[in-house]
């Protein structure tokens, strides 16, 4: 399996960092996770302006420009032996310049950042899978007030998934002062009365790539969508909740903190926008 360091490709065994690495030593870093198709990415360049936002909301340098990128993504797509990746890209503030002080929480003067990038094939859901949905329980979101920055720094994150995993089920949805944020590591939609409703970007979330393809594809399809602040009481009311993320495509919710959303099966929107998200994956693919 093949991996890019700072420049390289090489064994996936063989990337090595310093011990000393910002990102291993204060989680200072940002990252993507770019789904691969037939060893084609799905909307790279959305993948790398928001890293790009990323970078600049942790004010660091971009190492490398667009162009430099998708040369280097695209090499390291083509590198691999599986058709369908997962494809992991970090960047992190770097370790200290010899002389520097080994930790410190301000910036080098200098930093020379670390970009690390692998490729896992991508499992996505069967239609087993999607046909008897996933469960999900609600907790409080406790992270912090910049969860818009695609950064490393996860803990919370982890720990809200664990949460959901310890609980048997597959997503934590998060609510913060009785309002809907997102998943521990997903976007999360609603239906009610046939209107599809998602939170609003804000600070609070992180604006997912595939959040993004869900509501152009309601625009596109003339499906009946509001973006807009969604209550607590509205979440556990909703006809179908969905999670979205670049790895789960769209995985209906079937049951929230032990009761069934809905009927307690996918429901038919969910059940339409992931034929539509198929058929325009499979058409982008094409192009
Ligand atoms: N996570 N919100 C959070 C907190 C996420 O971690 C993710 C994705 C999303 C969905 O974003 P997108 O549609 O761009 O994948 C929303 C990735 C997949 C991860 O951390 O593995």
């Amino acid at each position: 399996m093949n991996a890019f360091l700072n420049g390289t490709f090489l064994p996936l065994a063989d990337a090595k960092v310093s011990a000393l690495d910002r990102g291993f030593v204060f989680g200072d870093g940002v990252y993507e996770v770019v789904p691969v198709y037939s060893k084609k990415p799905f909307r790279l360049d959305a993948h790398l302006s928001r890293l790009q936002a990323s970078l600049d909301a942790i004010r660091l340098a971009n190492p490398y420009g667009i162009a430099q990128w998708r040369e280097w993504v695209l090499k390291l797509i083509a590198l691999q032996d599986f058709p369908d990746q997962s494809l992991y890209v970090q960047v992190t503030r770097g370790a200290p310049a010899p002389g520097q002080p080994l930790r410190d929480h301000a910036f080098p003067a200098t930093p020379s950042p670390t970009v690390f990038m692998f490729a896992q094939p991508l499992v996505v859901a069967t239609s087993r899978q999607k046909a008897a949905g996933a469960c999900a329980i609600t907790v409080a979101d406790d992270r912090w007030l910049r969860c818009d920055i695609k950064a490393i720094s996860l803990l919370a994150n982890v720990l809200l998934r664990q949460r959901a995993i310890d609980a048997g089920c597959a997503e934590a949805v998060m609510l913060r002062d009785g309002f809907l944020t997102e998943g521990a590591a997903s976007n999360i939609f609603l239906v009610r009365d046939g209107v599809l409703v998602a939170p609003p970007r804000s600070n609070l979330m992180l604006a997912g790539i595939t959040y993004d393809v869900v509501l152009e594809l309601a625009a596109a399809h003339a499906i009946p969508h509001e973006v807009r602040a969604i209550p607590e009481a509205e979440v556990r009311a909703a006809d179908e909740l969905w999670m979205t993320s670049s790895t789960r495509e769209i995985m209906a919710i079937v049951k929230l903190d032990g009761v069934p959303v809905g009927a307690g099966v996918p429901g038919p929107l969910a059940q339409r926008m992931d034929a539509l998200y198929q058929t325009f994956k499979q058409q982008v693919m094409r192009a």
